[in-house]
């Protein structure tokens, strides 16, 4: 029959929601032509033809089955059977069969038996949604729509018959993945069943306990959320309990482990280990309530499309505090879970990367709490305290956790795998992966030494030194953190100062770190000291404002409370030196770091030629400074940054096209840029800027609309939160004008 019907003949046998729910999807979608339908009991049939989801019933099997495109099977999984044997005569040899069940290796076995093994038009099927409520009153013509259906197709399942199911869930809105049988069961009796099972026996527990009245009176939302599926169908549940025994005894077992695990830590009063599991779950928890609403953490790439539409704005003005240091924030995890004692941090980054570092600890059984408002408490477990995580170590966008975590890891006895996201897998791992395996660390990395990198536990290392080729704080640290563990001494000589947070920060836990020129030597067998930590502000977030004051007229603004190490100072120096305005006040010391307010005022900049010796102490803030170089009278020349090709993006790249796009005069050289300031009164154009969803990129042309003539559209800007949580609204309450528009 010739029609634009997805199918244009159904059976459905067992008149349940989740088959009536997906033939009222296709109904409502006019994807299906003729619906017939069977069920044992005759009154779900009538009821079934009365509100119109079936065109016809019968009590004869054979009869709903003969000429029908597809037959759905939406039968309790222990009839599966005895049903097939029944409509076997009435097959022809096109007929396409697909069930619903929860269980996928029992009806597999089924069809076999009944159909034929190597039987090729049944598609096993599996939607991932449903309800308590049941019966052909529930159908919902829009339960499916994305949610999960997991098809297993068998080696013998005909593509044909597996292309027709897929259209028919597609057609209702559902997403569909393919996986085997096995890996079905075990992960559906994790997921579904032990859950099931759990709240049927909890309810039943209560229930027969003397106080039960009581119990039901008072069970408020969490008696509810947690029990509410023990009102679901026990036929369907017995059935699925016992089709799938073998998998869902084994996560059965794995659980009764934990518990008695948990109920032994409480019985001692051992709070850290109950905190541990609590935080740990509480986590889970909430990444997975970001995947239900399809914001991820883990891949905020794939998942949320945030741009900026940065309006032209006057002038900033206020004091405020931008959000504690990123580098500052990720080696206080690290140093904290591998002291002994507990470390508490406060002014933490609540950004993703740092967050990602402080995730990877938690799978290595750091009992982590928080973040609060800034807020850490790490219950340190010693140098040689961490245990093998479950999984691989995902470390998001975040160069600085894979670079000084593969240091440590190759400290460690247990092996360990680290990915990250599309930009990071692009970043060069080489620099760090070298040095480790002189010290005789055994480390694998992708084609070209990029992510995914393996590093190999029980490895004796031997202190070397290193002359570092780079200027990188990630590598000396990754190199000093082995050295811990290193036998003798480790040294790194660095070809200019970079930041020096991993010496002042292992000073400050009470490990001996020796300092003399540009060589920092370690030695290994001192032990880390827990201790209180304070992370000051990031002086790379507050760059953006020290830029946008200098080129908005007739702005004053103060940035409180700002980290001024003498090794992450570039930015104020350069913008010094281009006429910038900037005073450095209250300059103090706080926990090992020095710390300032900075007021900064409008200036007419002046274009100069970048001294080379500022380049690493300004590493990150070329962004922020390129806009300021393109608002300056004059030239600017910046030369000896080939790193900034390497980082979240080819940052030399990204910001000359973004300035060419608003009509300025800039072009790249291999380690630099020259850049045609447009002065006094010049402003930029409207237009698109490709951030190569780099936060950084995204920050400076936000700043660049302060001199805008017209709106800029900044894309890709979800990235922002990996260093910069509450950018916009910061920015907005000073003054800018920023639209966030999630896509
Ligand atoms: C960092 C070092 C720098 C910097 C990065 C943070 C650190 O990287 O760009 O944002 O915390 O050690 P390199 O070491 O690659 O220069």
């Amino acid at each position: 029959m010739a029609s634009n019907y997805v199918v244009p003949r159904i059976a459905v046998v067992g008149l349940g929601l989740i088959g009536c729910s997906w033939v009222k999807g296709l109904r409502d979608r006019a994807a299906v032509a003729t619906v017939v339908g069977y069920d044992r009991n005759l009154d779900s049939m009538q009821e079934a033809l009365r509100v119109g989801l079936i065109d016809d019933f019968s009590t004869d099997i054979q009869q709903v089955v003969r000429d029908a495109d597809l037959v759905i099977l939406s039968v309790p999984i222990l009839s599966m059977r005895q049903v097939l044997s029944d409509l076997k005569p009435a097959l022809n040899d096109k007929t396409v069969l697909t069930d619903v069940g929860s269980v996928k290796g029992s009806v597999a076995a089924d069809v076999g038996e009944v159909l034929g093994f190597g039987f090729s038009r049944f598609v096993l099927g599996h939607p991932i949604a449903g309800s308590e409520k049941s019966g052909v009153a529930a159908a919902d013509g829009n339960l499916y729509v994305r949610h999960k259906v997991i098809l297993t197709p068998e080696e013998h399942t005909s593509p044909d018959a597996v292309a027709l199911v897929r259209a028919a869930w597609e057609v209702v809105g559902a997403d569909i993945e393919e996986m085997t049988v096995e890996h079905h069961d075990e992960v559906l009796a994790a997921t579904s069943h032990l859950p099931h099972l759990l709240a049927y026996s909890l309810v039943d527990t209560l229930a027969n306990s003397h106080e039960n009245k009581e119990i039901f009176n008072y069970a408020a939302g969490g008696f509810r959320d947690f029990t509410r599926i023990a009102a679901s169908s026990p036929v369907m549940w017995r059935d699925i309990f016992s089709a799938n025994k073998g998998q869902i005894l084994k996560t059965l077992d794995l659980f009764s482990h934990d518990l008695a695990f948990l109920r032994h830590a409480i019985e001692q009063d051992d709070t850290t280990t109950v905190m541990g599991v609590l935080t740990r779950a509480k986590v889970a928890r909430d990444h997975f309530s970001k995947i239900l609403a399809r914001r991820a953490y883990v891949d905020p790439m794939k998942t949320a499309t945030v741009n900026y539409i940065a309006s032209p704005s006057g002038a900033l003005s206020g004091s405020f505090r931008v959000p504690g240091d990123k580098s500052i924030s990720h080696r206080s995890i690290m140093l904290g879970s591998l002291a002994n004692g507990t470390t508490e941090v406060t002014g933490f980054l609540e950004g993703e990367d740092s967050l990602a570092t402080l995730q990877a600890f938690r799978d290595m059984g750091v009992v982590i709490e928080g973040p609060h408002r800034g807020r850490v408490t790490i219950h340190g477990v010693g140098l040689n305290g961490l245990q093998t995580p479950p999984n691989t170590l995902y470390l998001g966008n975040s160069g600085t956790s894979m670079r000084l975590l593969a240091g440590l890891m190759a400290g460690q006895t247990f092996d360990v795998e680290m990915s990250g996201d599309e930009s990071l897998s692009k970043r060069p791992m080489g620099r760090v992966a070298d040095p480790l395996r002189l010290m005789g660390a055994q480390v694998e990395t992708a084609e070209g030494g990029r992510p995914p990198m393996k590093v190999f536990g029980a490895n004796k290392l031997s202190g070397i030194h290193y002359d570092l080729p780079m200027a990188s704080a990630q590598v000396k640290s990754c190199v000093l953190l082995a050295g811990l563990y290193a036998e003798g001494e480790t040294s790194v000589t660095e070809p200019a100062p970079t930041r020096d947070h991993t010496e002042r920060m292992l000073k400050g836990f009470g490990y001996d770190v020796q300092v003399e020129g540009s060589t920092v030597r370690i030695k290994s067998g001192g032990e880390l000291t827990a201790t209180n930590i304070d992370v000051p502000s990031d002086i790379s977030s507050a760059a953006f404002f020290m830029v946008g004051a200098s080129i908005a007229k007739g702005s004053d603004i103060t940035l409180e409370h700002v980290g001024i190490n003498p090794t992450r100072i570039g930015v104020i120096n350069i913008l010094k030196a281009m006429g910038g305005n900037i005073e450095v006040l209250n300059e103090r010391e706080v926990g090992g770091e020095p710390v300032a307010d900075i007021r900064i005022r409008s200036a007419q900049l002046k274009g100069i030629h970048i001294p080379e010796d500022q380049v690493p102490l300004a590493i990150d803030e070329f962004p922020a400074l390129f806009i300021a170089a393109a608002c300056a009278e004059g030239e600017t020349v910046l030369t000896g940054a080939e790193e900034l090709r390497v980082k979240e993006s080819d940052r030399i790249q990204a910001m000359v096209d973004g300035l060419v796009a608003l009509g300025v005069d800039a072009k790249g050289t291999e380690d630099g840029a020259i850049i045609q300031g447009m002065g006094a009164e010049g402003r930029f154009a409207g237009g698109d800027i490709v951030t190569h969803h780099d936060h950084r990129i995204a920050m400076s042309f936000a700043m660049a609309s302060l001199r805008g003539s017209a709106p800029i559209r900044i894309l890709d800007c979800a990235n922002v939160a990996t260093s910069f949580p509450g950018f916009v609204e910061l920015s907005n309450s000073a003054g800018l004008s920023i639209e966030q528009k999630e896509g």
